[in-house]
């Protein structure tokens, strides 16, 4: 049977609320409780998740009384309240127990149907609308609430979702992520501070199957135990002090959805316990409570600190490191892919303009040779809120030019742009030149394979053995 959901009834017994029972359970295809008293009530909703309550006013209003006690103890149940056809009752009595509707008696199976179909729509419709808002932290800034006429792309510029690139680097990652994307298993997206780790997140979850659940975000930096547990897998209401209500956590309110665990190298080692628990077993116990529930969500996760060498230091469980990367996305610094940023900062200046309504030309090309020169230690980020920057300098029908740069890009030296793909040639002799330029190669992929002798090795065609003996002979070393 396709359970819909589940309504308790709470009245004398007898054929008027058979009948309501009746239609409620074939037609409507609801799972239904019944109750002829207020303890076999109680009963019933210690043992089952229960949706929606219709309840007698009964003798003494108990029925009442009961559905005052329900929406304390179990606020989310839609309550309904039925009344004889003369009963008086007024408003100041009723509202403690924040009654749904009201009905009277005879009752109408029919539209009792429909009240329960409409009460339990709306309630799924808050509950999505709460996730929905979460979900998009929608802004308290009524500039991004307006309408946004469609963003000019650079021309050549592709795009993953929001994630917008020209390099090959970012088109070969975005080419795995989309096939990531499309399974069930972790992905852990790795790359340093403002790459853009949140934006691939998005993009994955929103290419996967699960893109019609939500997407729930959680930051695990800085958050005690405590905090991270009743977050991710909820509390029973008292489970600590300022426990005030049951809270449901959210591996299991983005049940059949994707959670996104950033700053994941931040958990605490007991905390990586209960993580590896979960991915092994899909099994949710909510703090203070002694039921296991189980959730299907599938995890992606981020670090801007390499989970691998803090395996090797010991400060991060090697079997959850492998458990999470299921597939593992290294996201390049803005530095080793300069191609993306002329197409980046034309993004940002559309988007950023447009925000504020204000027309600008275009970036000048000294802007772009600036932009292009400089190292931004805060990727993606920094470029964006430079960009965000100069358009609010800049007036309506003008270009932004260099006078409306910030001082430490404008004094980025020029970028050495040689025959040599990039590098400086130094020396006078043929010799010196090609030392100099080996030198600088075998530098640079050293530092882009994070010092890893293996992969630059095979990178540059040489052996471990030739590459060490590179090493030695320059005196290179980690710190550049
Ligand atoms: N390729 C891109 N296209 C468009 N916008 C981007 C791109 N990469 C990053 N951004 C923007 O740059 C900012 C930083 O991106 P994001 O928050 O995803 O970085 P992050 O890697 O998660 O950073 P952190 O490690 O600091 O959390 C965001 O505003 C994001 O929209
Ligand atoms: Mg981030």
């Amino acid at each position: 049977m396709r359970e819909l959901g589940t309504v308790l009834i709470v009245g004398r017994s007898g054929p008027e609320w058979a009948a309501i029972a009746e239609t409620l359970s074939d037609e409507y295809d609801y799972r239904v409780l019944t109750a002829d008293a207020v303890d076999s009530a109680l009963t019933a909703l210690s043992g089952a998740h229960v949706d929606i309550a219709l309840v007698e006013y009964g003798s003494e209003g108990k029925g009442l009384k009961f559905l005052v006690d329900l929406r304390i103890s179990h606020p989310d149940v839609l309550r309904i309240l039925a009344l004889d056809a003369k009963a008086e009752l007024g408003q100041r009595e009723m509202a403690p127990a924040g009654i749904y509707q009201l009905i009277r008696k005879p009752l109408d199976a029919k539209q009792i149907g429909l009240m329960v179909e409409r009460g339990l729509e709306s309630r799924e419709l808050a509950r999505r609308h709460r996730l929905l808002t979460r979900e998009f932290k929608i802004p308290a800034d009524p500039a991004n609430i307006h309408a946004r006429h469609s963003l000019p792309l650079p021309p050549e510029s592709r795009r993953f979702e929001k994630l917008v690139y020209v390099s090959e680097k970012l088109h070969d990652l975005c080419e795995v992520a989309r096939k990531a994307a499309k399974t069930e298993l972790p992905i852990l997206i790795q790359g340093a501070t403002g790459t853009g780790k949140e934006l691939l997140a998005r993009a994955i979850h929103y290419h996967s199957s699960r893109r019609d659940s939500p997407l729930l975000v959680q930051n695990c930096g800085g958050m005690s135990d405590e905090l991270l547990q009743s977050e991710l897998f909820g509390h029973k209401r008292g489970a600590f002090t300022g426990a005030v209500s049951d809270r449901l956590g959210l591996f299991r309110a983005a049940d059949r959805g994707t959670v996104f665990l950033d700053e994941i190298s931040e958990v605490s080692p007991s905390f990586q316990v209960s993580l590896l628990r979960f991915l092994q077993e899909g099994e949710v116990k909510p703090l203070g409570s002694d039921k296991i529930v189980t959730s299907d969500v599938r995890i992606l996760a981020a670090s801007n600190r390499s989970l691998r060498a803090l395996v090797a230091a010991g400060g991060f469980r090697q079997d959850l490191y492998f458990r999470l990367r299921g597939f593992e996305l290294e996201v390049p610094p803005l530095q080793d892919r300069p191609d993306d940023i002329p197409a980046l900062a034309e993004f940002f200046a559309a988007k950023h303009s447009d925000a504020i309504g204000r027309k600008i030309l275009g970036i000048s090309a000294a802007v772009l040779e600036k932009l292009v020169s400089y190292d931004f230690p805060g990727n993606v980020r920094e470029l964006e809120n430079e960009i965000r920057r100069m358009v609010s300098l800049t007036e309506e029908g003008e270009y932004l030019t260099t006078k409306h740069m910030s001082p430490a890009i404008l004094a980025a030296p020029p970028r050495r742009l040689s025959s040599a793909g990039g590098y400086a040639v130094q020396g006078t002799t043929l010799k010196e030149k090609v030392e100099s330029l080996e030198k600088q190669v075998v530098n640079e992929v050293l530092s882009r394979h994070r010092w890893n002798q293996s992969r630059a090795a095979n990178e540059l065609g040489l052996s471990r053995v030739g590459l060490a003996n590179k090493i030695k002979r320059y005196s290179l070393d980690e710190t550049g």
